[in-house]
């Protein structure tokens, strides 16, 4: 067992739970690419994460929640408020956002297999970019005001002790004091894990395809 976990352990320290900082961005970029390596954005590379990370500290309708021990970030939430969670972030980096698409869909063969999968993204990425001289971009409330959240995930070593429950309350707590009565999220149906997490942690199955899962919790 890492000794980092058995210290975590043995002197029951409370996890601190608290808003995403710009300091934690490059941590939670690398537990990010750890986490999600079934997933696209996980392949994409630091650089690419990083900007995107940073889309959910002190952001308006964009929500981060980092879990530290020892001051080092082990778990985070990304949530949102608005329907169009990433319109700034491919408005603001679109060029860079180009780069680090082609650079990894060269190197990475997970991207070149998925990447048509992303085609939607491309669209709003452009669709991002055209409404870019019309100043910025007000804040859109999620269609039916239910904010969601878009990701979770605890460092490997620190799973199974309850810290993903501790993000989950945090984001749920400050959803309801903002005034909202219920959040949604959508899993994987292979990410059993998880689903079992989401059950025990309260959130209840709306509706299933084959490709995702959908569900809500009461705040
Ligand atoms: C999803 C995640 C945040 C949950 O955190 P966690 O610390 O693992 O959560 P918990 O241990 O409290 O709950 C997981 C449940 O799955 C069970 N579980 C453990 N290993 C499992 C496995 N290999 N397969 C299925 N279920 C498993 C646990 O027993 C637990 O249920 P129980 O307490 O009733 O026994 C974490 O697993 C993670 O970071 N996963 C990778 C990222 C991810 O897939 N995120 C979700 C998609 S956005």
């Amino acid at each position: 067992m890492p000794t980092d976990r058995l210290n975590y352990i043995n002197c029951k320290c409370e996890v601190n739970v608290e808003h995403l900082k710009a300091r934690d961005i490059p941590i939670v970029a690398q537990l990010y690419m750890r986490s999600f390596q079934n997933h696209f954005l996980g392949h994409m590379g630091q650089k690419f994460l990083m900007l995107f990370i940073s889309e959910f500290v002190n952001s308006r309708g964009n929500f981060g929640y980092v879990a530290t021990f020892k001051n080092e970030a082990i778990g985070f939430i990304l949530a949102s408020t608005s329907e169009n969670p990433f319109r700034n972030f491919y408005r603001d980096n679109f060029i860079s956002l180009v780069c680090l698409t082609i650079s990894g869909f060269l190197k990475d063969a997970f991207i070149r297999k998925h990447l048509k999968e992303k085609f939607g993204h491309i669209f709003l990425a452009l669709k991002a970019l055209v409404s870019f001289s019309e100043g910025s971009i007000d804040h859109v409330e999620m269609k039916g005001g239910q904010p969601r959240l878009l990701a979770i995930a605890v460092d490997r070593s620190y799973r199974g002790l309850g810290i993903a429950s501790d993000l989950t309350a945090e984001f749920c707590k400050e959803m309801k004091e903002l005034g909202y009565e219920e959040a949604g999220l959508s899993a994987l149906p292979w990410n059993k894990r998880a689903i079992r997490f989401y059950i025990k942690d309260g959130w209840k199955e709306e509706e299933s395809t084959e490709n995702s899962i959908s569900f809500s919790r009461i705040l």
